[in-house]
């Protein structure tokens, strides 16, 4: 049975891998024997991190949101590895209480970014991994990373709330179009996470408190908790699974 769960062969291309959840997928999946590719808009961190992994790795700056960087990454790897079985686009930013408010006090400068990294970053890293992903073997497979907040409950962050509903829908997209080509493609929608996304949450102890009491597991998550998941979604265990949108937040969903 771990067989199935064993990576070894597999090449893993994690975005926004420098840091939070993204460091813990591409821990996970390293650890699971893929060769890892992280790409991080910070390439020291990226750097930090593949130098840890018990498997050997390549960091790559990246700003996921520009064209020119996310071409250049994909043909970096298309020259070192010619093949990719796991995409993870988790790059994301939030300005939750910074910003990312209702459409009447939303600026478009802050609309775009947002949209820009979360969104357009999902689509543009797609669009250039996929070619060296169809048509593989085993199949191969997406991993968006989305959110509880606009897919799954109602939020104030306007522009972060469209771009992670976007993420789901393109998600649904892909396995429409290109199941047929062997690749599936599902999303995590965590909760609130312990990273410095959410750290706002840590920095604030009446907040704290008064969210963790909302959480019927009774804590917030860690990074940790959606390294299981990452790899199952990576790995061929999952090779039937497709077009699932998977919550991940101590049940939080359900109050
Ligand atoms: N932490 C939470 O509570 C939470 C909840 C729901 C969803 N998420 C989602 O999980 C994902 C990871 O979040 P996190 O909590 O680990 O955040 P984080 O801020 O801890 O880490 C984000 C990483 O993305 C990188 N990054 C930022 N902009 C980038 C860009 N333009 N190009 C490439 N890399 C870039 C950062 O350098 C950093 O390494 C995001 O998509 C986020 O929206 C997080």
């Amino acid at each position: 049975m771990t067989q199935r769960f064993d990576l070894t062969g597999k090449v893993a291309v994690v975005t926004g891998a420098a840091d939070g959840l993204g460091a813990a997928s591409a821990r996970a999946l390293s650890e699971h024997g893929a060769t890892v590719v992280l790409l991080d808009i910070s390439l020291d961190g990226a750097q930090a991190v593949t130098d840890a992994l018990p498997t050997p790795g390549l960091a790559l700056r990246c700003d996921v949101s520009d064209q020119t960087e996310v071409v250049q990454a994909f043909a970096t790897i298309r020259e070192r590895f010619g093949h990719i079985e796991v995409l993870h686009n988790n790059a994301g930013v939030s300005f939750t209480g910074r910003g990312d408010a209702p459409p009447d006090e939303l600026e478009f400068d802050m609309w775009q970014h947002i949209i820009g990294i979360n969104l357009t970053g999902t689509f543009l890293c797609t669009k250039y991994a996929l070619p060296m992903m169809v048509d593989r073997p085993e199949g191969a497979s997406v991993i968006n990373t989305g959110s509880i907040a606009g897919p799954v409950l109602g939020s104030t962050t306007t522009a972060y709330s469209a771009a992670k509903g976007g993420v789901v829908a393109m998600t649904r997209c892909l396995t429409t179009t290109h199941g047929g080509r062997g690749i599936r493609a599902n999303v995590i929608c965590p909760g609130s996470m312990d990273t410095k996304m959410a750290a706002m949450v840590k920095s604030r102890p009446d907040l704290r408190e008064r969210f963790i009491s909302q959480v019927p597991l009774g804590r917030q998550g860690l990074p940790e908790d959606i390294q299981g998941l990452v790899v199952f979604l990576a790995s061929d265990s999952s090779s039937y699974f497709s077009g699932n949108v998977l919550v991940i937040d101590g049940g939080l969903h359900l109050v």
